[in-house]
């Protein structure tokens, strides 16, 4: 279970200061399937970095099946991104010069897999997310855009995470594409029982989810 409760977050420049989540609490259960939606600019990709713990919080706490991450040391925090938390991004955030096959085994080094156990345990995650043999051993560039988000999403599975944390997925897809990918992701959810976070624009998409929280001016609103 993940429990946020009065998480905040300000930035200082010379401009002022900006609350760029202000007093946010919310609480997901393991295994559910959750949407953020807001305007740009209202906390969506500050509230993903704080619950992967890729930045720290000014004030509040995060816990993660009953340890709040927030107060880890430094070492312990990379440790639970590396071992805890998926992430997928907009624009899949893929290695160009690498294979989708050695994009996902990669992966599963930094993981600390053993070396003969990462190929089959790689080329299986490319075939659950709908590439084949061919299309596994291609570079990015000569994938599609869908084909590339599901690489991506393979590589955020690759470590068996408790959590996926996806920062407008579908940002760069077209819609039908962009449904697949949720599709997708909606039955990992059920099938790994991995809880699932994902920002997007899209209200159907957001109507299909266990559950959707509002983000306004850094405040849930719903
Ligand atoms: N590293 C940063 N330094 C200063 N301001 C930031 C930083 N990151 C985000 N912000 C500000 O915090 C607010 C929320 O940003 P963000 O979380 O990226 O919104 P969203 O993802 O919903 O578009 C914005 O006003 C943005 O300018
Ligand atoms: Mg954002």
């Amino acid at each position: 279970m993940l429990v946020v409760k009065n998480l905040t977050k300000s930035f200082t420049s010379h401009s002022g200061t900006i609350m760029a989540l202000d007093n946010v609490s919310m609480t997901i259960e393991t295994g559910q399937f959750a949407s953020i939606i807001g305007k740009s600019g209202s906390g969506k990709s500050t509230l993903l970095s704080m619950l992967g713990a890729l930045d720290v919080p000014t004030s509040g706490s995060i816990e993660v099946d009953d340890i709040d991450i927030a107060t880890l040391s430094a070492t312990k925090q990379t440790s639970y991104r590396a071992h805890k938390i998926g992430f997928v991004f907009q624009h899949y955030n893929l290695i160009p010069n690498l294979s989708a096959l050695e994009n996902v085994t990669l992966a599963l080094e930094f993981g600390g897999m053993p070396a003969r156990l990462r190929q089959e345990r790689a080329e299986q995650l490319l075939r659950d997310v709908g590439l084949n043999d061919d299309e596994q051993r291609r570079r990015p560039s000569r994938l599609s855009g869908g084909q590339q988000q599901r690489v991506s999403i393979a590589r955020a599975l690759a470590n068996r995470p408790a959590i996926i944390l996806a920062d407008e997925p579908t940002g760069n897809l077209d819609s039908e594409t962009g449904k697949k990918i949720f599709d997708l992701l909606h039955s990992l959810s059920r099938s790994e029982n991995t809880t699932i976070l994902a920002v997007t624009h899209d209200m159907d998409i957001a109507g299909k989810t266990d559950k959707t929280f509002r983000l306004k001016d850094g405040k849930i609103t719903t």
